[in-house]
């Protein structure tokens, strides 16, 4: 939809956002997708540097933008572009720490359900626990794309930490007792904002460090590995 609309945030100066938006959490990467993977891109969005941009792939109108890190930045960029600008379909492509032996570097986990440490939902005054689910309807169609191309997935439960340096060296030990694949820090703000406006997201991560055996992945070899991640999501347009 062309929009004259503008938020402290976001301000797409009349180009299109798209009703489909691929959301990384690196605004470099958001460029980086723009100018590998899309045709005819133009940018809708370098405020404080969060670039964003909307193009077309395979001849579908599709957007990628940055969003910065952790549940208050993706808070407020979600927010906007489901409430101000009537996105539709969100899916976070991010990285994560795996916690599970079975889940190595570079391998695709699709999140069917976040847990939290954080507090994003009590605004929502729910007098119990709400489970954060992704759209169902992306999950199927993300997993059949996957399955086409032959790509393994992991689907299930993430965890949605607030906290990248925990003062608790056991912090992940319960989380991962109950199954928890792997950490990031956005999709919970995503699942709040989506469920809350009816509107659909997906959270899917590349594996880019192991939190058992301590491995890591470097800069260069997390672009690579990226592209396995981001064929699947491309395609949801
Ligand atoms: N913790 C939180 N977020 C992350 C991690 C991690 O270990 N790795 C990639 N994103």
């Amino acid at each position: 939809m062309i929009t004259t609309k503008e938020t402290p945030h976001i301000k797409p100066n009349g180009v299109e956002i798209a009703e489909t938006i691929l959301l990384p959490g690196d605004p470099l990467r958001a460029k980086f997708i723009a100018e590998t993977f899309l045709e005819d891109y133009q940018c809708f969005n370098e405020v404080r540097g969060m670039l964003g941009y909307t193009g077309t792939f395979k001849g579908k109108k599709i957007s990628v933008m940055g969003t910065g890190m952790g549940p208050a930045s993706m808070g407020i960029y979600s927010w906007e572009l489901i409430n101000v600008f009537g996105v539709k379909n969100l899916i976070r492509i991010g990285t994560c720490g795996a916690m599970q032996e079975d889940i190595e570097l570079y391998d695709v986990i699709f999140g069917m359900g976040t847990a939290t440490d954080s507090n994003y939902g009590h605004q929502f005054k729910l007098p119990g626990q709400f489970p954060l689910t992704a759209s169902f309807d992306l999950l199927q169609k993300a997993k059949k794309i996957a399955d086409e191309k032959g790509q393994k997935v992991h689907i299930g439960n993430i965890l949605s930490s607030e906290i990248f340096y925990s003062a608790d060296p056991n912090a992940m030990d319960n989380w991962r007792k109950m199954g928890i694949l792997s950490v990031e820090m956005e999709s919970v703000a995503l699942y709040w904002n989506a469920i809350q406006a009816r509107v659909n997201a997906l959270c899917i991560l590349t594996v880019s460090d192991h939190l058992i055996t301590g491995e890591k992945t470097t800069t260069e070899e997390r672009q690579k590995a990226f592209t396995k991640m981001m064929e699947i999501a491309l395609e949801l347009a």
